[in-house]
């Protein structure tokens, strides 16, 4: 939420409520900013104003951060009609504004990255910036050396005009390897791993543009980012 803003708009984010019962509800006299009681729906409320919805305070919760384990069958998106969302694992208020900072495939697990701060996701998913992620990648194939020499420099995927960008690949066993890559095309992993003939069996996140997966966090549990993992975007 941007302020200023209206008096509607803003009791109606913070209660939760439905904006026309909190329109009605403000010409009833519901409404204080300040102490003042507020018949004006077009009211501008300021970040510090104090507003009483009933006799309660509503108090704004601000920029948010959170980091989840994703489990599988979880899809990164406000809604589906399908499958269940990430954000049915954030038992937290005022989830509305909230997206996904760089989304993860319903099969994928891993670290996804939850906030209402549209400027600190836009640092990590748009294209210039480069940051990279880190992803742990099982193959149904033995790697080869070829293979990932390829990875390294850049292949070409279906349908892409040009080749991906170089990325980090290092070799943990013949099934498996760690990479980073610095853009987000969509299934690009599998794409990529699909160009040099292999397939991904599983795929999970490590790390975001030098954002960490809590290791404590168990699959399926979350957390709020410390200041210095928030300031980790902010500071590139
Ligand atoms: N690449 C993929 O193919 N899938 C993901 O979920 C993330 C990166």
């Amino acid at each position: 939420m941007k302020f200023p803003c209206r008096l509607d708009k803003f009791v109606s984010h913070v209660s939760e409520l439905p904006r026309s019962k909190v329109k009605i509800g403000i010409k009833k006299g519901l409404a204080v900013v300040n102490g003042d009681k507020i018949n004006k729906a077009d009211h501008t409320v300021q970040q510090d104003d104090l507003v009483e919805w009933e006799g309660s305070q509503l108090v704004y919760l601000g920029k948010r951060y959170y980091m989840l384990n994703k489990p599988t069958g979880y899809v990164c998106a406000n809604q589906d009609d399908l499958h269940p969302t990430v954000f049915e694992l954030l038992d937290e208020p005022n989830l509305k504004d909230f997206h996904v900072a760089g989304r993860l495939d319903l099969d994928t697990t891993g670290l996804v990255l939850i906030t209402n701060d549209g400027d600190w996701s836009h640092q990590i998913t748009s294209p210039k910036k480069q940051k990279y992620k880190t992803y742990l990648v099982e193959t149904q194939e033995a790697l080869t050396e070829e293979a990932l020499e390829q990875l390294r420099r850049g292949v070409a995927l279906h349908n892409e005009k040009n080749l991906t960008q170089p990325a980090i690949a290092e070799q943990l066993d013949k099934y498996s390897l760690r990479l980073s890559i610095c853009e987000g095309k969509y299934h690009q992993v599998k794409r990529m791993l699909a160009a040099v003939g292999n397939k991904v069996v599983e795929l999970h996140r490590e790390n975001v543009a030098g954002i960490e997966l809590d290791a404590q966090l168990a699959v399926g549990e979350y957390r709020l980012l410390s200041e210095d993992e928030v300031n980790i975007i902010n500071a590139r």
